[in-house]
């Protein structure tokens, strides 16, 4: 699908809007130098091949970032897994991905769970806390 290529510092970065070419063990291994763990192979390149939308960064062939949303496209979108490779941080990689999954996704509410210390991120593309979030997780 379409790709967009834009300019950060000194590299170009192309972002994907499908997984074509996604391989499980590169997503894993870009969640794992995030010290995001339990994304484990075939396991997250399902998550992200079944969510409604993903935004994927490269630089040239390498993977340096990705995201994910789930929505029913009308009241609720949910976005998870957004990492960028360390050493390619701070560039804007990744509020680009967060603005094209946005963009997607026009619906009511959309949520996330923010990573302690990655709330100015989200807080800076208008993401506010909610209190009243549940959740419940299999054992
Ligand atoms: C959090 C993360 C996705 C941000 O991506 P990034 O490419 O480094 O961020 P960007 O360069 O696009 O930053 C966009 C803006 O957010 C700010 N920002 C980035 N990370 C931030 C943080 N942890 N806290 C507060 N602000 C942050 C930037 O300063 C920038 O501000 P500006 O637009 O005013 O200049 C990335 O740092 C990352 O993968 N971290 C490790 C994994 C993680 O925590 N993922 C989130 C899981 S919920």
């Amino acid at each position: 699908m379409m790709t967009v290529a834009r300019r950060t510092r000194a590299m170009t970065i192309t972002y994907r809007s499908d997984c074509v070419g996604l391989a499980s063990s590169d997503l894993e291994a870009l969640f794992l130098s995030a010290d995001m763990s339990g994304r484990i192979g075939e396991k997250v390149l399902r998550a992200f091949l079944k969510s409604a939308y993903v935004c994927i960064a490269y630089d040239g062939s390498d993977l340096v970032g990705a995201s994910r949303a789930i929505t029913d496209g009308e009241y609720h979108g949910i976005i998870h897994d957004v990492v960028v490779r360390p050493g390619y941080q701070g560039q804007g990689i990744g509020r680009h991905m967060m603005e094209q999954l946005l963009l997607r996704m026009p619906v009511w509410r959309i949520m996330l769970v923010a990573r302690a210390g990655a709330e100015g991120f989200y807080h800076g593309l208008g993401f506010e806390p909610l209190s009243n979030v549940m959740a419940r997780f299999s054992q």
